[in-house]
């Protein structure tokens, strides 16, 4: 696997990765062999149920009250909590383990800090359309102080799961449809989220998940099985983990699917050949929550022990919210089923990071001293406003805008329609750790600010986010989480047509809520709920300028929306700061510069959906339609927006291609085009390099990333921008699964779309 700064993405990056973070050989552990002696030491003082209980990660909860907490903590029977956050909580137990336990071995506390901990960012889908490493960094970065200032040591981040599948809840919570993409975030997001050591005060160690293929759930069905051919998962899907692990993330959670009819839990191939023997890690794998359960019902194991047997063998360290191990392990070692070897790998991973997280230096090394916790957790000293909403403006995508509707003046009378117009919560997306929803902006809030004394701003909810029962009872399911107005559709939907009909404009805050992008949240059907989208028909009704601001977690089916609004702005969920950022953008403060990572389709029916397909044997030519082709005969192939897609409110335009002569000591070629600012705003663009094989021993797909770069240009400026092509870029794995380089013909095709670019070719060597 390359390194992906240096040849890849020239500048501002390859400062960033050279100044800002350590050489990712430095972030590995400094002093391996001081940490391997002082485990081995520790393990030898180390009874049999001592070493389990180092295996057994438990969240607080009705399960595991406090005070049972209290009495394994006592005995040596957890090794670390999850779900805990803040620092008198978190206190509370490491002193216990200080004054009760025989070894004093400390824990440590995790939590899921995906996209911020008190303050929230983009979700990572959105992080990952701002194609922006800087601003993720900030994102990293952010989030680990504030994860560290409340106790935490480690975070179950990022997700790193390439995803073809809108369908699928969770593709929120990755980085999209492409391999590189999705590498170059998740790799940023490690680096900057454990700094220089993850012990430093203001770091967390990362645990990337979800290990391996998660996102290729079959039908992106949660939880569903995965079949996919060994050329796939090198090219397309390993690479974003081993990148993780290459820049030194301490942890790795294992997936709840099966991978070619093998469960990762139980899958010694995935865990222990590939991970362990060919990747070299050496810190901690957490099964997912009760997947060593579950091996039972994937149809592994017999019996709840067998299910241990199993997991611990294929290379299962720490078994998070279940009691398996800690029930059947000391009886599968008394059997010999299980070696005492075995358990002490395992243990010996644990309390590697444990050592790894400065624990054993000082367990209190991300709490501080007594009386020094934060009096007010949620004090709003504590949040990070200024990057939230920087990073958020950022992330945001114009898909459309006809005739140049945006951006919005701040005069006459807009009207704000729509049920996520005014929404702390759903703003906020999936998993936002311990944000706090009564603290984040929203677009109602953000618009009134903005046109204060300039403009009138009216507002109506309109509709509910969903009027379907069975949907409303789904997303309420373990809490209140979807309000719903108990006024009739047609009552909401008329004062929403009178306040339109006010308006100069109307603006529109349309899409899903929080619960429907999230794990178990798959959906059959990705167009807007029915309530939503009547509402916007009922609205264009009245005639008034339409713009669509959309909140979604996924790749939606706009296709109809897309025909009646003027203008759209893809806003995912854009966090605590995304009512500003959202307002920066619609009225022209801050230039949109966002970029799809993931292709929208036209119809569910198209999916899977992606840019970089294999070619066909029978391609289907628009132009000269034929019949026997491969396509759909009741919709185009086409995607609706492309991977890569995105305006601007100025226009860019590039040069043809230059490449350098081939073979140069610097890579294989270097590739460069001349960007220029046409119009008469300073804005950003994300330059695009592609790379298409077309002729080798296997079918390649149809064009694949390879770089980008981020260029901020002034009204007429223009810019060379230069990407160096290395020996990785044009490899992959054959048909014998070895990976190499086939001698000939490349296509190098640069754009600021996957659709719209300039091509050049080259041989090689
Ligand atoms: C289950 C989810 O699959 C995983 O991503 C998460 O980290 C754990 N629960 C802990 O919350």
């Amino acid at each position: 696997m390359k390194s992906m700064c240096p040849q890849a993405i020239v500048l501002p990056l390859a400062f960033f990765c050279t100044s800002l973070f350590a050489d990712p050989a430095s972030l590995q552990v400094p002093n391996e062999s001081q940490r391997d002696h002082f485990v081995s030491m520790l393990l030898k003082k180390m009874t049999l149920d001592e070493k389990i209980g180092q295996l057994r990660l438990i969240s607080v909860g009705p399960d595991t009250p406090k005070s049972t907490i209290k009495q394994m903590i006592e005995k040596g029977q957890v090794g670390a909590i999850f779900n805990t956050v803040t620092r008198p909580d978190i206190r509370v137990m490491q002193d216990q383990v200080m004054q009760l336990s025989r070894l004093k071995i400390p824990l440590f506390f995790a939590y899921d800090v995906v996209h911020g901990q008190r303050t929230i960012f983009p979700i990572p889908l959105g992080l990952a359309a701002s194609w922006d490493t800087q601003a993720v960094a900030t994102v990293g970065r952010i989030s680990a102080l504030e994860a560290a200032q409340d106790g935490l040591n480690m975070t179950w981040a990022p997700m790193v799961d390439v995803s073809h599948e809108p369908r699928w809840g969770r593709s929120s919570e990755g980085f999209g449809e492409d391999t590189y993409l999705t590498s170059i975030m998740g790799k940023t997001m490690v680096e900057a989220m454990q700094g220089k050591s993850p012990a430093d005060r203001n770091s967390v160690m990362t645990s990337v998940k979800h290990f391996a293929l998660y996102g290729a759930v079959e039908g992106g069905r949660e939880y569903n099985s995965v079949d996919m051919s060994p050329q796939q998962m090198f090219q397309h899907y390993l690479p974003p983990y081993q990148t993780a692990l290459q820049v030194g993330s301490g942890g790795v959670m294992v997936s709840l699917n099966s991978i070619n009819g093998i469960p990762a839990t139980a899958n010694h191939w995935l865990l222990t050949d590939l991970l362990r023997h060919q990747w070299h890690f050496k810190g901690i794998t957490v099964s997912d929550h009760g997947a060593i359960k579950e091996l039972i019902n994937h149809g592994v194991a017999s019996d709840p022990a067998d299910a241990v047997r199993v997991a611990i063998k294929a290379g299962i360290d720490m078994s998070m919210s279940d009691q398996y191990y800690s029930q059947y392990l000391p009886g599968l070692v008394k059997s010999g089923a299980v070696s005492e070897a075995e358990v002490d790998n395992a243990a010996r991973h644990v309390l590697n990071v444990k050592y790894d997280m400065g624990l054993f230096r000082d367990a209190y090394s991300h709490l501080g001293p007594a009386g020094s916790d934060p009096q007010d957790t949620n004090a709003e000293d504590r949040l990070h406003r200024v990057q939230a909403r920087e990073v958020a403006a950022q992330s945001l995508v114009l898909l459309k805008n006809w005739q140049q509707i945006l951006p919005l003046k701040k005069q006459g009378t807009i009207a704000l329609i729509g049920p996520l117009a005014d929404s702390q919560r759903d703003i906020m997306g999936s998993w936002s750790a311990a944000g706090v929803a009564k603290q984040s902006v929203t677009l109602l809030q953000g618009m009134g600010e903005a046109v204060a004394n300039k403009a009138t701003l009216l507002y109506a909810r309109g509709s509910n986010i969903t009027d379907n029962p069975k949907v409303q009872a789904f997303l309420n399911l373990y809490e209140p989480a979807l309000v719903v107005d108990k006024r009739s559709p047609q009552q909401l939907r008329e004062e929403a047509i009178a306040t339109a009909k006010k308006a100069d404009i109307v603006v529109m805050a349309v899409g899903e809520s929080q619960g429907m992008a999230h794990e178990a949240s798959s959906r059959s059907d990705i167009r807007l709920p029915k309530a939503q989208r009547d509402l916007i028909t009922a609205i264009k009704a009245t005639g008034k300028p339409l713009v669509l601001v959309l909140m979604n977690g996924r790749a939606l089916d706009i296709t109809q929306q897309d025909q009646q609004a003027e203008g759209i702005l893809e806003t995912w969920f854009s966090g605590t700061e995304g009512g500003h950022a959202i307002s920066d953008v619609l009225f022209g403060d801050v230039n949109p510069s966002g970029k799809l990572p993931v292709t929208f389709p036209r119809s569910v029916g198209q999916l899977p959906l992606y840019y970089n397909h294999l070619p066909t044997g029978r391609p289907y030519d628009f132009t000269h339609p034929n019949k026997y082709t491969s396509h759909y005969f009741d919709i185009n192939n086409s995607p609706l927006y492309p991977f890569g897609f995105g305006l601007s409110y100025t226009t860019f335009s590039l040069s043809p291609i230059t490449l350098s002569a081939t073979g140069s000591s610097q890579g294989v070629t270097t590739a460069s085009v001349t960007v220029t600012n046409r119009g008469k705003r300073a804005g950003g663009t994300i330059v695009q390099l592609y790379l298409h094989d077309p002729v080798a021993s296997i079918s390649r797909p149809v064009k694949e990333l390879k770089a980008f770069q981020k260029v901020q240009l002034q009204p007429g400026e223009s810019k060379k921008v230069r990407f160096t092509l290395s020996k990785q870029d044009l490899g992959f794995w054959n048909q014998q699964m070895k990976w190499g380089v086939e001698p000939g013909e490349f296509e190098v095709l640069i754009g600021t779309d996957s659709v719209h670019t300039e091509t050049k070719s080259f041989n090689y060597p």
